[in-house]
C-alpha cells in the first residue's frame, strides 16, 4: 500500500503490518505443496479452503456485522466451496463453530479482514487453475465466482472498517483477531495439507 491509501485506510494498514510476516510464511507454506500440479493436490488445496471458510461463515450472518457491512451475506463462499469440493465427488464436512459464534465485534473485525484480505491472493491463484482446467461452473467457483472480489468489493470493506470507532483497548482485540485467524489458517493447512 502507498503512503497515500496508508493514510486513508490507517487501520488496515496496521492489521496488514502486524500479520505480514504470518501472510507470507502461510502463502510459502501453501504453494510448497502445489496446489495446481495436479487435481489431487488441488482437492486438498480445496479442503483447507473449505475448513477455514466453514469456521468463519457464522460471522457472514452476523446481525452486528451485516450492520457494518451491507453486503457481507453475498461475500461468503462456503456454498461454492462445496459445490467444488462435490464437484470432484468429496465428502463435505461440518465442523462446531462456537468459538467463532462468541467472538466480540472488534474480534470479528480482525477475522473477517483476514478471509475478505484472502481473496486478493486467491485472484492471482485463479489465473493458475486454467493449468487443471477447472472453471468457475466446475471445480473453481469459490475462485471465480461472485464474493470472490477484490477489487471494488475490497476497497469498500476497507472503508467500512475504517468507519468503526474502536476504543485502544477494541483496536488490540481486533488485532488479536486478525492474529488468531492467521493462526486458525496455518493450523488447517498443518492439519489438511500436511496430512494429504
Ligand atoms: C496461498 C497462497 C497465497 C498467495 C499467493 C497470496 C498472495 C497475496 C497477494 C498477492 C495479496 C495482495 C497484496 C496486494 O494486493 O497489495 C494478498 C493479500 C492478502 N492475503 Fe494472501 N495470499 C495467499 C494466501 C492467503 C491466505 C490463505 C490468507 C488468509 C487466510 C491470506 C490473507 C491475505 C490478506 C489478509 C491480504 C490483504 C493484505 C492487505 O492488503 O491488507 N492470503 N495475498
Amino acid at each position: 500500500m502507498g503512503n497515500i491509501a496508508s493514510k486513508q485506510y490507517p487501520r488496515i494498514t496496521q492489521l496488514r503490518a502486524i500479520t505480514t510476516d504470518t501472510h507470507q510464511s502461510l502463502d510459502d507454506k501453501v504453494m510448497s505443496y502445489e496446489p495446481f500440479e495436479s487435481n489431487e493436490n488441488y482437492i486438498n488445496f480445496l479442503r483447507f479452503q473449505h475448513k477455514l471458510m466453514e469456521k468463519v461463515a457464522p460471522l457472514y450472518q452476523n446481525k452486528q456485522l451485516t450492520t457494518v457491512f451491507n453486503d457481507l451475506g453475498s461475500r461468503c463462499r462456503l456454498n461454492y466451496l462445496e459445490l467444488d469440493l462435490t464437484d470432484f465427488n468429496q465428502p463435505v464436512s461440518s465442523i462446531n463453530n462456537d468459538e467463532v459464534n462468541a467472538l466480540s465485534l472488534p474480534a470479528a473485525i480482525g477475522w473477517l479482514y483476514v478471509i475478505e484480505g484472502s481473496k486478493l491472493g486467491a485472484a492471482i491463484l485463479a489465473r493458475e487453475v486454467g493449468k487443471l482446467n477447472l472453471t468457475g461452473e466446475f471445480g473453481a467457483r469459490f475462485l471465480a465466482g461472485p464474493g470472490s472480489g477484490g477489487g471494488s468489493a475490497w476497497r469498500e470493506f476497507m472503508q467500512s472498517v475504517e468507519l468503526l470507532d474502536f476504543s485502544e483497548s477494541e483496536e488490540k482485540t481486533m488485532l488479536d483477531g486478525a492474529k488468531d485467524a492467521f493462526l486458525y489458517a496455518h493450523h488447517c493447512v498443518d492439519n489438511v495439507l500436511a496430512n494429504a
